[in-house]
């Protein structure tokens, strides 16, 4: 079987030639001729012809134009009006020309590319602070924790020349309205004399008001108020006498009594904690 197939102008517009050979597994018979007075032959055998077989068979520099093979041969036509998608309108503009290099456009992709490396490291940064913030808060106390750890006190129930013991996270809580002689006589007091030096106003922020905690600092025992030698609190376990300013006077405590902290708030409710 033999084809021929040309290359010129009278294919169709839209079909370009293409040439494949098939291997065939047969083998041409030979010719069962018998010749008398011959010696027997034994005829050659025909080898498939594949592509690189046709091509080596063809002289060099000749076209296929008329091409005569003993083989099987398929001549397909393949499209060339087949329509492929177009992604210009999707590309930048460095890059449209096929000659372009990666160099030339790099230089104004810059901006972008940091935009991205920028946008990322901020989405990670504060993702990371969310979490971080979180794992964190979720070891603090509780709310209710919390609601016990403040304790509020109207100050107008306590008459001047009293101290008056609250409790507040599991110690006593001494609150003292002082009187106007207490408080001159506190502020009187050289800190120089003191065995822990620290003034009236340092331990007052109203003077007419001393909030202390009720735990000695010698070894945790619980004052006496309005005892001992200087008017304001006495441990009977040790003999220390503190005065009206909860600093320490006389005995063993090294200390003054431990001001916790407060803030006066509206309506002469005193917020402790
Ligand atoms: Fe107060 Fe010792 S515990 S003086």
């Amino acid at each position: 079987m033999m084809n021929i197939v040309s290359k010129s102008g009278s294919l169709a517009p839209y079909l370009k030639p293409s040439t494949q050979v098939v291997a065939s597994g047969l083998k041409a018979a030979a010719p069962a001729v018998a010749v008398a007075q011959k010696a027997p032959t034994v005829p050659t055998p025909i080898t498939p012809m594949t592509g690189y077989s046709l091509a080596k068979s063809l002289p060099k520099g000749a076209t296929n134009t008329t091409t005569v093979l003993s083989s099987n041969i398929q001549v397909r036509f393949a499209h060339t009006d087949i329509q492929v998608p177009d992604f210009s309108a999707y590309r930048r503009k460095d890059t449209l020309s096929p000659s372009s290099k990666n160099a030339d456009s790099a230089e104004n992709r810059k901006a972008f590319s940091y935009f991205v490396v920028a946008g990322t490291s901020m989405a990670a940064a504060y993702s990371a602070k969310a979490v971080v913030s979180q794992f964190i808060s979720s070891m603090s106390a509780s709310a209710d924790v919390l609601a016990l750890a403040k304790i509020e006190i109207k100050l107008s129930d306590i008459p001047e020349g009293k101290s008056v013991t609250f409790k507040w996270r599991g110690k006593p809580l001494f609150i003292r309205h002082r009187t106007s002689e207490e408080i001159s006589r506190e502020q009187a007091v050289p800190i120089s004399s003191l065995r822990d030096p620290q003034h009236d106003s340092e331990r007052a922020a109203q003077p007419e008001w001393l909030i202390v905690l009720g735990v000695c600092t010698h070894l945790g025992c619980v004052p006496i108020a309005n005892a001992g030698d200087f008017g304001g609190y006495y441990c009977p376990c040790h003999g220390s006498h503190y005065d009206a300013s909860g600093r320490i006077r006389k005995g063993p405590a090294p200390l003054n009594l431990e001001v916790p902290p407060y803030e006066f708030q509206d309506g002469g409710i005193l917020v402790v904690g």
